[in-house]
């Protein structure tokens, strides 16, 4: 059982006893939205994601909309706004159900706080699937379509030591840890997926943690915002690297790596090696410069439409397909997944990585 936050559980414990009760008189039925299956060619399939955090969420609206229509299907597609975000995506999944959609795809702003709205669809026969990040502490979630999150974390691990190894070749290293917004679930797949990679260095002292930060609570950055993370950053830096040199910084994302980046120039320290994820265009192009080291290509294309893939199956009265049955347990069930391979880029194969990528190929040459 390697993916899951336990925060998430905590949150909502009293909705927790509430859902499994629920569940125990449904039992464990995964997808099957009722005895009649498949539904009409045009029908509404609606797209609920959660606020513009990064780059892949401001490209999966676009697709979503865009596939869907060329699939033949109506689409919702909606953003959870910046401020109060878990109500907005509340409110915009119910809506959707009144609308009679006989899908929706969830990119959840907080893994927790949906079960109530994800029963309602159950309950109206829609099926829910939750789109890159999973949806916790609700047996209404039908499939989950997403890269390999433990994986990405796992990558980010490997690069950081690779990276500080190519500019220093023997440790001991210090480092500091970087986590993602504690609402979304694959903050803690990914810190999971990293640490089972890293705990082993650092169990053995090549590595270092400089201000002893270890715990995923202590390193979250909340909403996943750049200015949160430049913020710990400043300060690590004053606390703990007034002589000290830094080696490496765990970044979860492009975003933040980004920040952290911003912060360690800002002190007029040496760059260390930083990790990150999503390829966004800037952190492309800050690794073609040698600052970012490193980042992971999860093509939102091909997620979109693994997603959109998913939501033409059911229509035709099919069993979406999917590649993993047991990793993904979201505290009331194991959700049937389909699971896509993150790439690790480095400047090193940039080249051959984005070579498909009209936008980010041309930044490479
Ligand atoms: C996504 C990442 C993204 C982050 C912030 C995560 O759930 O998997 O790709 O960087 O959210 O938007």
């Amino acid at each position: 059982m390697r993916k899951f936050l336990a925060r998430s559980v905590a949150l909502s414990a009293v909705a927790l006893l509430a859902l499994t009760a629920c569940s125990e008189r449904e039992g464990s039925d995964s997808g099957s939205t009722g005895s009649e299956k498949g539904f009409a060619a045009n029908a509404l399939i609606g797209v609920a994601l959660p606020s513009k955090t990064s780059e892949n969420w401001v490209l999966a609206g676009d697709l979503f909309t865009n596939g869907l229509k060329e699939a033949g299907f109506q689409s919702d597609v909606q953003y959870a706004g910046a401020s109060t975000i878990v109500a907005d995506q509340q409110a915009q999944i119910s809506a959707m159900i009144t609308k009679g959609a006989k899908v929706i795809i969830i990119g959840a702003t907080d893994a927790a706080q949906l079960s109530t709205q994800v029963e309602a669809a159950k309950a109206a026969g829609i099926t829910v699937i939750a789109y890159d990040r999973l949806i916790t502490n609700t047996a209404g979630v039908d499939y989950y379509v997403a890269y390999d999150n433990f994986k990405v974390g796992q990558l980010q691990g490997e690069a950081l030591l690779k990276g500080m190894k190519e500019k220093k070749p023997t440790g001991p290293y210090t480092i500091e840890l970087f986590a993602g917004s504690s609402d979304d679930n694959n903050s803690g797949v990914f810190f999971n997926g990293a640490m089972d990679v890293l705990k082993k260095e650092i169990d053995a002292g090549n590595v270092v943690i400089g201000s002893g930060q270890t715990d995923i609570k202590q390193v979250a950055t909340d909403g996943w915002k750049a200015e949160n993370a430049q913020r710990r950053m400043d300060s690590l830096l004053t606390a703990s690297y007034s002589s000290k040199t830094l080696d490496g910084v765990l970044s979860p994302n492009d975003t933040l790596a980004r920040a952290i980046i911003t912060s360690v120039k800002g002190a007029n320290k040496p760059l260390p090696v930083v990790t990150g994820q999503d390829s966004e265009v800037e952190s492309v192009k800050s690794i073609m410069a040698g600052e970012q080291y490193s980042t992971i290509n999860k093509d939102t294309r091909n997620l979109v439409k693994q997603a959109i893939q998913m939501a033409k199956d059911l229509q035709g009265g099919k069993d979406p397909e999917t590649n993993d049955t047991k990793s993904y347990n979201n505290g009331v069930k194991v959700v049937p997944a389909y699971l896509l391979p993150p790439l690790i880029v480095t400047k090193t194969n940039a080249v051959e990585a984005y070579a498909n990528d009209p936008k980010l190929a041309p930044l490479t040459k």
